[in-house]
């Protein structure tokens, strides 16, 4: 196996928590969040990581204050102008996922243009989740395989949900020190192996990268078989 992970996903959690405790209101948080995004898509890309899935707002995000989410819906179309020359330069793909129907029309145009200014680009596959949420994904799959009258199993659902295009995660970290999914890839981190970081979003660095791609080489990937079956020459030998 592999030791560097083929696809991470990450739960960028703690920027609200980030700008609370230096008095900052919470989009400064968010803004700061951007700015720890950048650099992990470059250390990604140096790491030899080959997709990178983020999630940016979930679909329960609506919830919180008007003020946060118009910040938030600010701060993508902000983000989308300024970062593709760089994305551009360091030869990743960007992709986003989640239902773009609750979006403004300038956003989602924003948005298209971001995905096929990049398509051509190979180093690294970055995936955004923004207004997606596992549940709507598994929905929306089946919805659309249903319309088609199509016959709905595991490999056709597969096929149809958001990120068909990539392999599952193998690793899915979640920073901000709470252990829980939220209602992110429930179908895709069926496997992944998971990891849990204390430290606020804007506060994950390449080290704390580079900690969890530790983390992750020493981990057992059985897919449940048994330890034996996994290494069976290596076993005999010892
Ligand atoms: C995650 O940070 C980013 C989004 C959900 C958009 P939070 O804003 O949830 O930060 P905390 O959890 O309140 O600290
Ligand atoms: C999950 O974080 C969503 C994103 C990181 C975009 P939340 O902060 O919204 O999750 P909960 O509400 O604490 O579960
Ligand atoms: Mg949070």
């Amino acid at each position: 196996m592999s030791t560097v992970p083929y696809h991470i996903a990450i739960v960028m959690d703690g920027n609200g928590r980030w700008a609370t405790r230096r008095y900052l209101p919470r989009v400064a948080g968010h803004k700061k969040g951007v700015d720890a995004l950048r650099a992990c898509v470059r250390h990604c890309a140096e790491r030899g990581v080959k997709v990178l899935t983020v999630f940016a707002f979930s679909s329960e995000n609506w919830n919180r204050p008007p003020d946060e989410v118009s910040g938030l819906m600010e701060l993508l179309a902000v983000a989308l102008s300024r970062e593709v020359p760089q994305l551009q330069a360091e030869g990743v793909s960007i992709r986003f996922v989640g239902d773009r129907s609750a979006l403004s029309d300038k956003v989602r145009h924003g948005l298209a243009q971001a995905e096929a200014q990049t398509a051509g680009n190979t180093r690294l596959q970055f995936n955004v989740c923004f207004n997606y949420g596992g549940r709507w994904d598994i929905a929306q799959a089946a919805a659309r395989l249903a319309a088609r009258g199509e016959p709905i199993t595991e490999a056709s659902l597969d096929q149809a949900m958001a990120l068909a295009h990539v392999p599952d995660p193998d690793l899915l970290i979640r920073t901000g020190g709470e252990k829980r999914i939220s209602n992110f890839l429930l179908w895709q981190a069926a496997y992944s192996e998971l990891y849990f970081s204390d430290k606020l979003w804007p506060e994950f660095d390449a080290a704390a990268l580079d900690a969890a791609i530790a983390d992750y080489a020493q981990r057992e990937r059985r897919f449940g078989r048994t330890s034996d079956q996994l290494q069976p020459a290596a076993r005999k030998a010892a």
